[in-house]
């Protein structure tokens, strides 16, 4: 079984795939993170955390057992504030007495077949209740009787556990939630470089590691999304360790919002990582019998590196994450309208595209913004989901009926979350934006955002998308969001629940979105948010895809797409072919193949050079598809470490075949390159495309070859298959 409780010891021994996870309660029920790394045996952890306190500013309560146990230096699994650790906290709660002295301590526990998803949001999946074993802890605040479960699931091969926390008011008083984090991790070492993502519009999830230092260094959001700026994604990695080898410790976690993940390394060199919703902006009301719930984290260990933690986050959220028939199914290869034509479009103009994309081998035309309300640019109409057929003249209806006669299928763009001032909607309703009294609204983008925390504000917005979708015959929806919150209030939360809104925003987004998909089991979703600005797990729960960036300059999106491969599958990154002015096509379709692979561009603008190349690339895009899409990514040149090129391959998880592109930077100089390839079968030998030549699979990896006569211009790229023989 995977979660074990040892009744003598108070042990529980959590194992997940080739790692362990261990608990103990610990007298006065303090519960102890004892271990999380490589697989061990051993149930005996006698003495393993024995700490002895520093001086005697370490507070001890009323703990006497061996004079030596402090909540000070201890490793409390999840601690609460003031009440003697010093250390970040994951909790802290402002009772009725108006202080926020929070101390939880052990109360009992469960384990179960099966898993949960926290209430209302997304969350991993097992496919039979016997695939994971659920640890479910109480813990109690004695003095408030505040009650906290902390839910830990174990999958039995995969080296995950994932993490939620449940509070509820358990006593005849109001309580404040001030923090509430879904995870908090002890570690025993502070030699761990931290690893994330950060970035800005056109320039996301660039990759950033740093020796973790004594004191805190946090990642987070405020923006009431996850948002550009930092991805919900972080890892620990030891010192040395690289993209094959070494231990990495990695963390993720399914919300769309504002969050935190902090490493706190204390003064005994041990390190806590406490991941959540952000407490910046967030104080939740509980009145006694009510129950709040944390989204959940995702813990990844890997002794494999970078490369071994991304693999199994890839796997993890194709298999239990992603939902509906497109995690599965072939998804359809599209161009899109934005880049082609912004604004600017008539029906016979995208029929045009549609027509043209047909010869290439598209399978379907989304038509992006602009469609609605009386939009001709970004100023005015969202909220206003009815068909401009000043626009699109002979109605919506006859331009799905002339793309679909031509074969190819028909999506279309929503921002359901915005609003703007200049909309029929923002005229009727002016309070279902988000506001706060006595203050203006700045703006973003000429828009506001909408309350989604309210119930008939989400109502109405859903009878309008469902009056489209109902009526026509929509494959796909791209839902954008192009704005982040501020003056983040609405007009039906006052004190003491005003400052529930940044959460409740989420929750009432998912809500829509889990309608929109509920209803139309068959549609494919697309999230984007300005690019890649909501790139998360909780986003991909929705939609196995997501736009990743607006910048679709070939060569800059490669530091954009390795840095989103750390934690995101090829299958969820949207990518396409543009008019870009770097490369060639060959260039864009190489890299845009690395993710889902489409257009953005007028193919009437294609000279007969590279539409020949595009059509070969759409041919390119269906073999392999499977290869790309459910095999495993080896980074094996990384754009942070080498100006000149980069390179990756995939592996079908058979290890059948292979396929390894390498992209020129700029030009290089050296000419001698050996590379050696990674993820083969040793024992097995692969023939190389195009070359009749066939190696071992211990040759490819271990001498590699001698590339020195492949490509290396500016821009220039190529591709190499390898088929086992
Ligand atoms: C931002 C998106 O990233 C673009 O792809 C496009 O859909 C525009 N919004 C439309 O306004």
């Amino acid at each position: 079984m995977p979660v074990s409780y040892l009744e003598k010891t108070k042990i529980f021994k959590l194992d997940a795939g080739d790692s362990t996870y261990v608990l103990r309660v610990a007298d006065e029920g303090y519960l102890l993170g004892l271990y999380w790394g490589a697989k061990i045996p051993d149930a005996d952890f006698e003495g393993y955390d024995l700490r002895d306190y520093a001086s005697s500013f370490s507070p001890r309560n009323e703990i006497v057992g061996e004079g030596r146990f402090s909540p000070d230096v201890a490793p409390v699994e999840y601690s609460g504030f003031g009440t003697g650790d010093f250390r970040k906290t994951p909790a802290a709660l402002r009772n009725a007495d108006g202080n926020d002295a929070t101390d939880f301590r052990y109360a009992g526990h469960r384990i179960h077949e099966g898993k949960r998803a926290p209430a209302g949001m997304p969350g991993l999946r097992a496919d039979t209740p016997a695939d994971c074993e659920t640890l479910e802890i109480d813990m109690t605040d004695r003095t408030t009787g505040a009650a906290l479960t902390l839910f830990y699931t174990v999958f039995k091969d995969e080296p995950v556990i994932s993490r939620f926390a449940v509070l509820k008011n358990a006593s005849d008083r109001p309580l404040e939630i001030e923090k509430l984090a879904s995870a908090s991790v002890q570690l025993n070492a502070m030699d761990f470089d931290f690893i994330h993502l950060y970035g800005r519009w056109g320039a996301e999830r660039n990759y950033v590691r740093a020796p973790l230092a004594h004191g805190h260094q946090s990642i987070s959001s405020t923006r009431g999304s996850s948002s550009h700026y930092h991805n919900p994604f972080a890892a620990l990695a030891k010192h040395g360790a690289d993209e094959e080898s070494g231990e990495v410790y990695g963390f993720s976690l399914i919300y769309s919002g504002s969050f935190d993940i902090t490493a706190d390394v204390d003064y005994y060199e041990t390190t806590r990582v406490n991941m959540g919703i952000n407490p910046d902006g967030f104080l939740w009301h509980l009145e006694p019998g009510e129950v709040f719930e944390t989204p959940e984290a995702v813990l990844v260990y890997s002794a494999e590196g970078l490369g071994g933690m991304s693999r199994a986050f890839h796997r993890l959220w194709l298999n239990r994450l992603i939902r509906g028939k497109y995690r599965t199914e072939k998804r359809p290869l599209l161009i899109n309208s934005w880049e082609a034509a912004f604004f600017d479009f008539d029906a016979d103009k995208l029929v045009s595209f549609a027509e043209r994309a047909k010869e290439i081998g598209i399978d379907m035309l989304v038509m992006d913004d602009g469609w609605f309300g009386r939009r001709n640019d970004d100023r005015s109409s969202l909220g206003d989901w009815w068909v401009n057929e000043d626009k699109l003249e002979g109605g919506l209806g006859s331009l799905i009926e002339r793309v679909n006669a031509l074969g190819l299928k028909f999506g279309i763009w929503y921002e359901p979350e915005m609003i703007s001032p200049d909309s029929d909607l923002f005229r009727a309703h002016p309070d279902w934006c988000l506001h706060v009294p006595n203050r203006p609204n700045s703006i973003a983008r000429h828009q506001y955002v909408i309350d989604m925390s309210r119930k008939d504000v989400r109502d109405n917005l859903w009878e309008q998308i469902n009056a489209v979708l109902s009526k026509y015959k929509i494959d796909y929806v791209k839902w954008d969001f192009n704005r982040n919150l501020t003056e983040a209030g609405s007009a039906l939360l006052s004190a003491p629940r005003g400052e529930e809104i940044f959460h409740r925003f989420v929750l009432g987004t998912y809500e829509l979105m889990g309608r929109l998909v509920d209803t139309y089991p068959d549609l494919l979703l697309e999230n984007c948010s300005g690019g890649g600005g909501r790139f998360d797990p909780g986003m991909l729960y929705f939609s196995p895809q997501i736009w990743c960036s607006d910048n679709t300059d070939p060569v800059e999106r490669l530091a954009i797409q390795f840095g989103t491969s750390l934690c995101y599958p090829a299958s969820s990154m949207g990518a396409h072919v543009s008019m870009s002015r770097r490369a060639g096509f060959e260039t864009k379709g190489n890299v845009a193949m690395w993710g889902t692979f489409g257009y953005e561009l007028d193919p009437n603008r294609l000279g007969e050079k590279d539409l020949e190349i595009v059509k070969k690339q759409t041919a390119d895009y269906h073999r392999y598809y499977e290869l790309i899409h459910y095999g495993d990514l080896y980074r094996i040149t990384d754009p942070w470490d080498n100006a000149y090129r980069c390179a990756w391959m995939f592996v079908s998880p058979d290890k059948a075949e292979a396929l390894y592109t390498q992209v020129n930077m700029r030009y290089y100089h050296c000419p001698f390159l050996l590379v050696r390839f990674r993820g083969l079968d040793p024992a097995k030998n692969y023939t190389l495309e195009g070359t009749g030549k066939t190696y071992s699979g211990a040759f490819l990896m271990n001498a590699g070859l001698n590339l020195s006569e492949c490509p290396r211009g500016d821009g220039s790229s190529f591709t190499l298959h390898f088929v086992r023989e």
